[in-house]
């Protein structure tokens, strides 16, 4: 699996990810962003439609690179974040699926719910080892930022998630407001 930097090339297979979900009754994960507007913060907002314009589309990839940053626009307390985009190697301008890596979690929803990491594979890639295998590669990219326990929570009945975490090595803490929550050791 391709951990790919997000990108204008995944154009196309990006918004068919996008409808998948949304037939799937799903969102894509921290991808169509929208962030209203809040005290000094103007808002951040893209609307699925709005993404068919390739500017449009650019301007999303730019706030999702952008995100890593330490001043990049997000909502006040909000912390910076990394974001990957999945793809497989054989077709590597194809968004299989992505994941986010909160660079802190001092925030009481991250603290509590949120965790450090989020992640989401397109329903028709699913079950193929692209959430674990991200998952993985995650760990030590974590590890280099100085962060030596990741938080990974998920829904009590989401028996797939579970099971991602599990297989990289997360131990149970317990549950907590509808979540389960698992510390994965980073070796940093
Ligand atoms: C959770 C999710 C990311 C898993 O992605 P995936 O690429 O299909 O996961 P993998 O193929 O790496 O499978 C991981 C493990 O889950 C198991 N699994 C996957 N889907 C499953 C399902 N529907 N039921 C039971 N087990 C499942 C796999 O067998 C594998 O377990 P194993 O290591 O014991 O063999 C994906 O289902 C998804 O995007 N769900 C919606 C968004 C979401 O829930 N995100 C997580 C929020 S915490």
């Amino acid at each position: 699996m391709l951990l790919a930097t997000p990108h204008v090339r995944f154009h196309r297979s990006f918004l068919a990810a996008a409808d998948e979900f949304r037939a799937a009754g799903q969102e894509v994960h921290d991808g169509i962003v929208n962030w209203p507007a809040e005290r000094d913060f103007p808002g951040v907002v893209f609307t699925r439609e709005g993404l068919e314009e390739p500017a449009e589309f650019a301007r999303l990839v730019a706030n999702r690179v952008g995100d890593a940053e330490d001043g990049g626009p997000r909502p006040p307390g909000w912390t910076s974040a990394s974001h990957w985009w999945m793809a497989d190697p054989d077709q590597p301008d194809e968004f299989v699926g992505s994941i986010s890596l909160r660079h802190s979690i001092v925030h009481p929803m991250l603290a509590s719910v949120g965790g450090h990491v989020g992640y989401g594979v397109r329903p028709s890639a699913r079950r193929r080892g692209f959430a674990s295998d991200a998952l993985r590669q995650v760990v030590p990219l974590a590890a280099a930022r100085g962060i030596p326990r990741l938080l990974v929570t998920c829904d009590l009945d989401n028996v797939a998630s579970a099971r991602t975490i599990e297989a990289n090595g997360g131990e149970l803490e317990g549950e907590l407001r509808g979540k389960r929550r698992y510390w994965i050791t980073t070796g940093a």
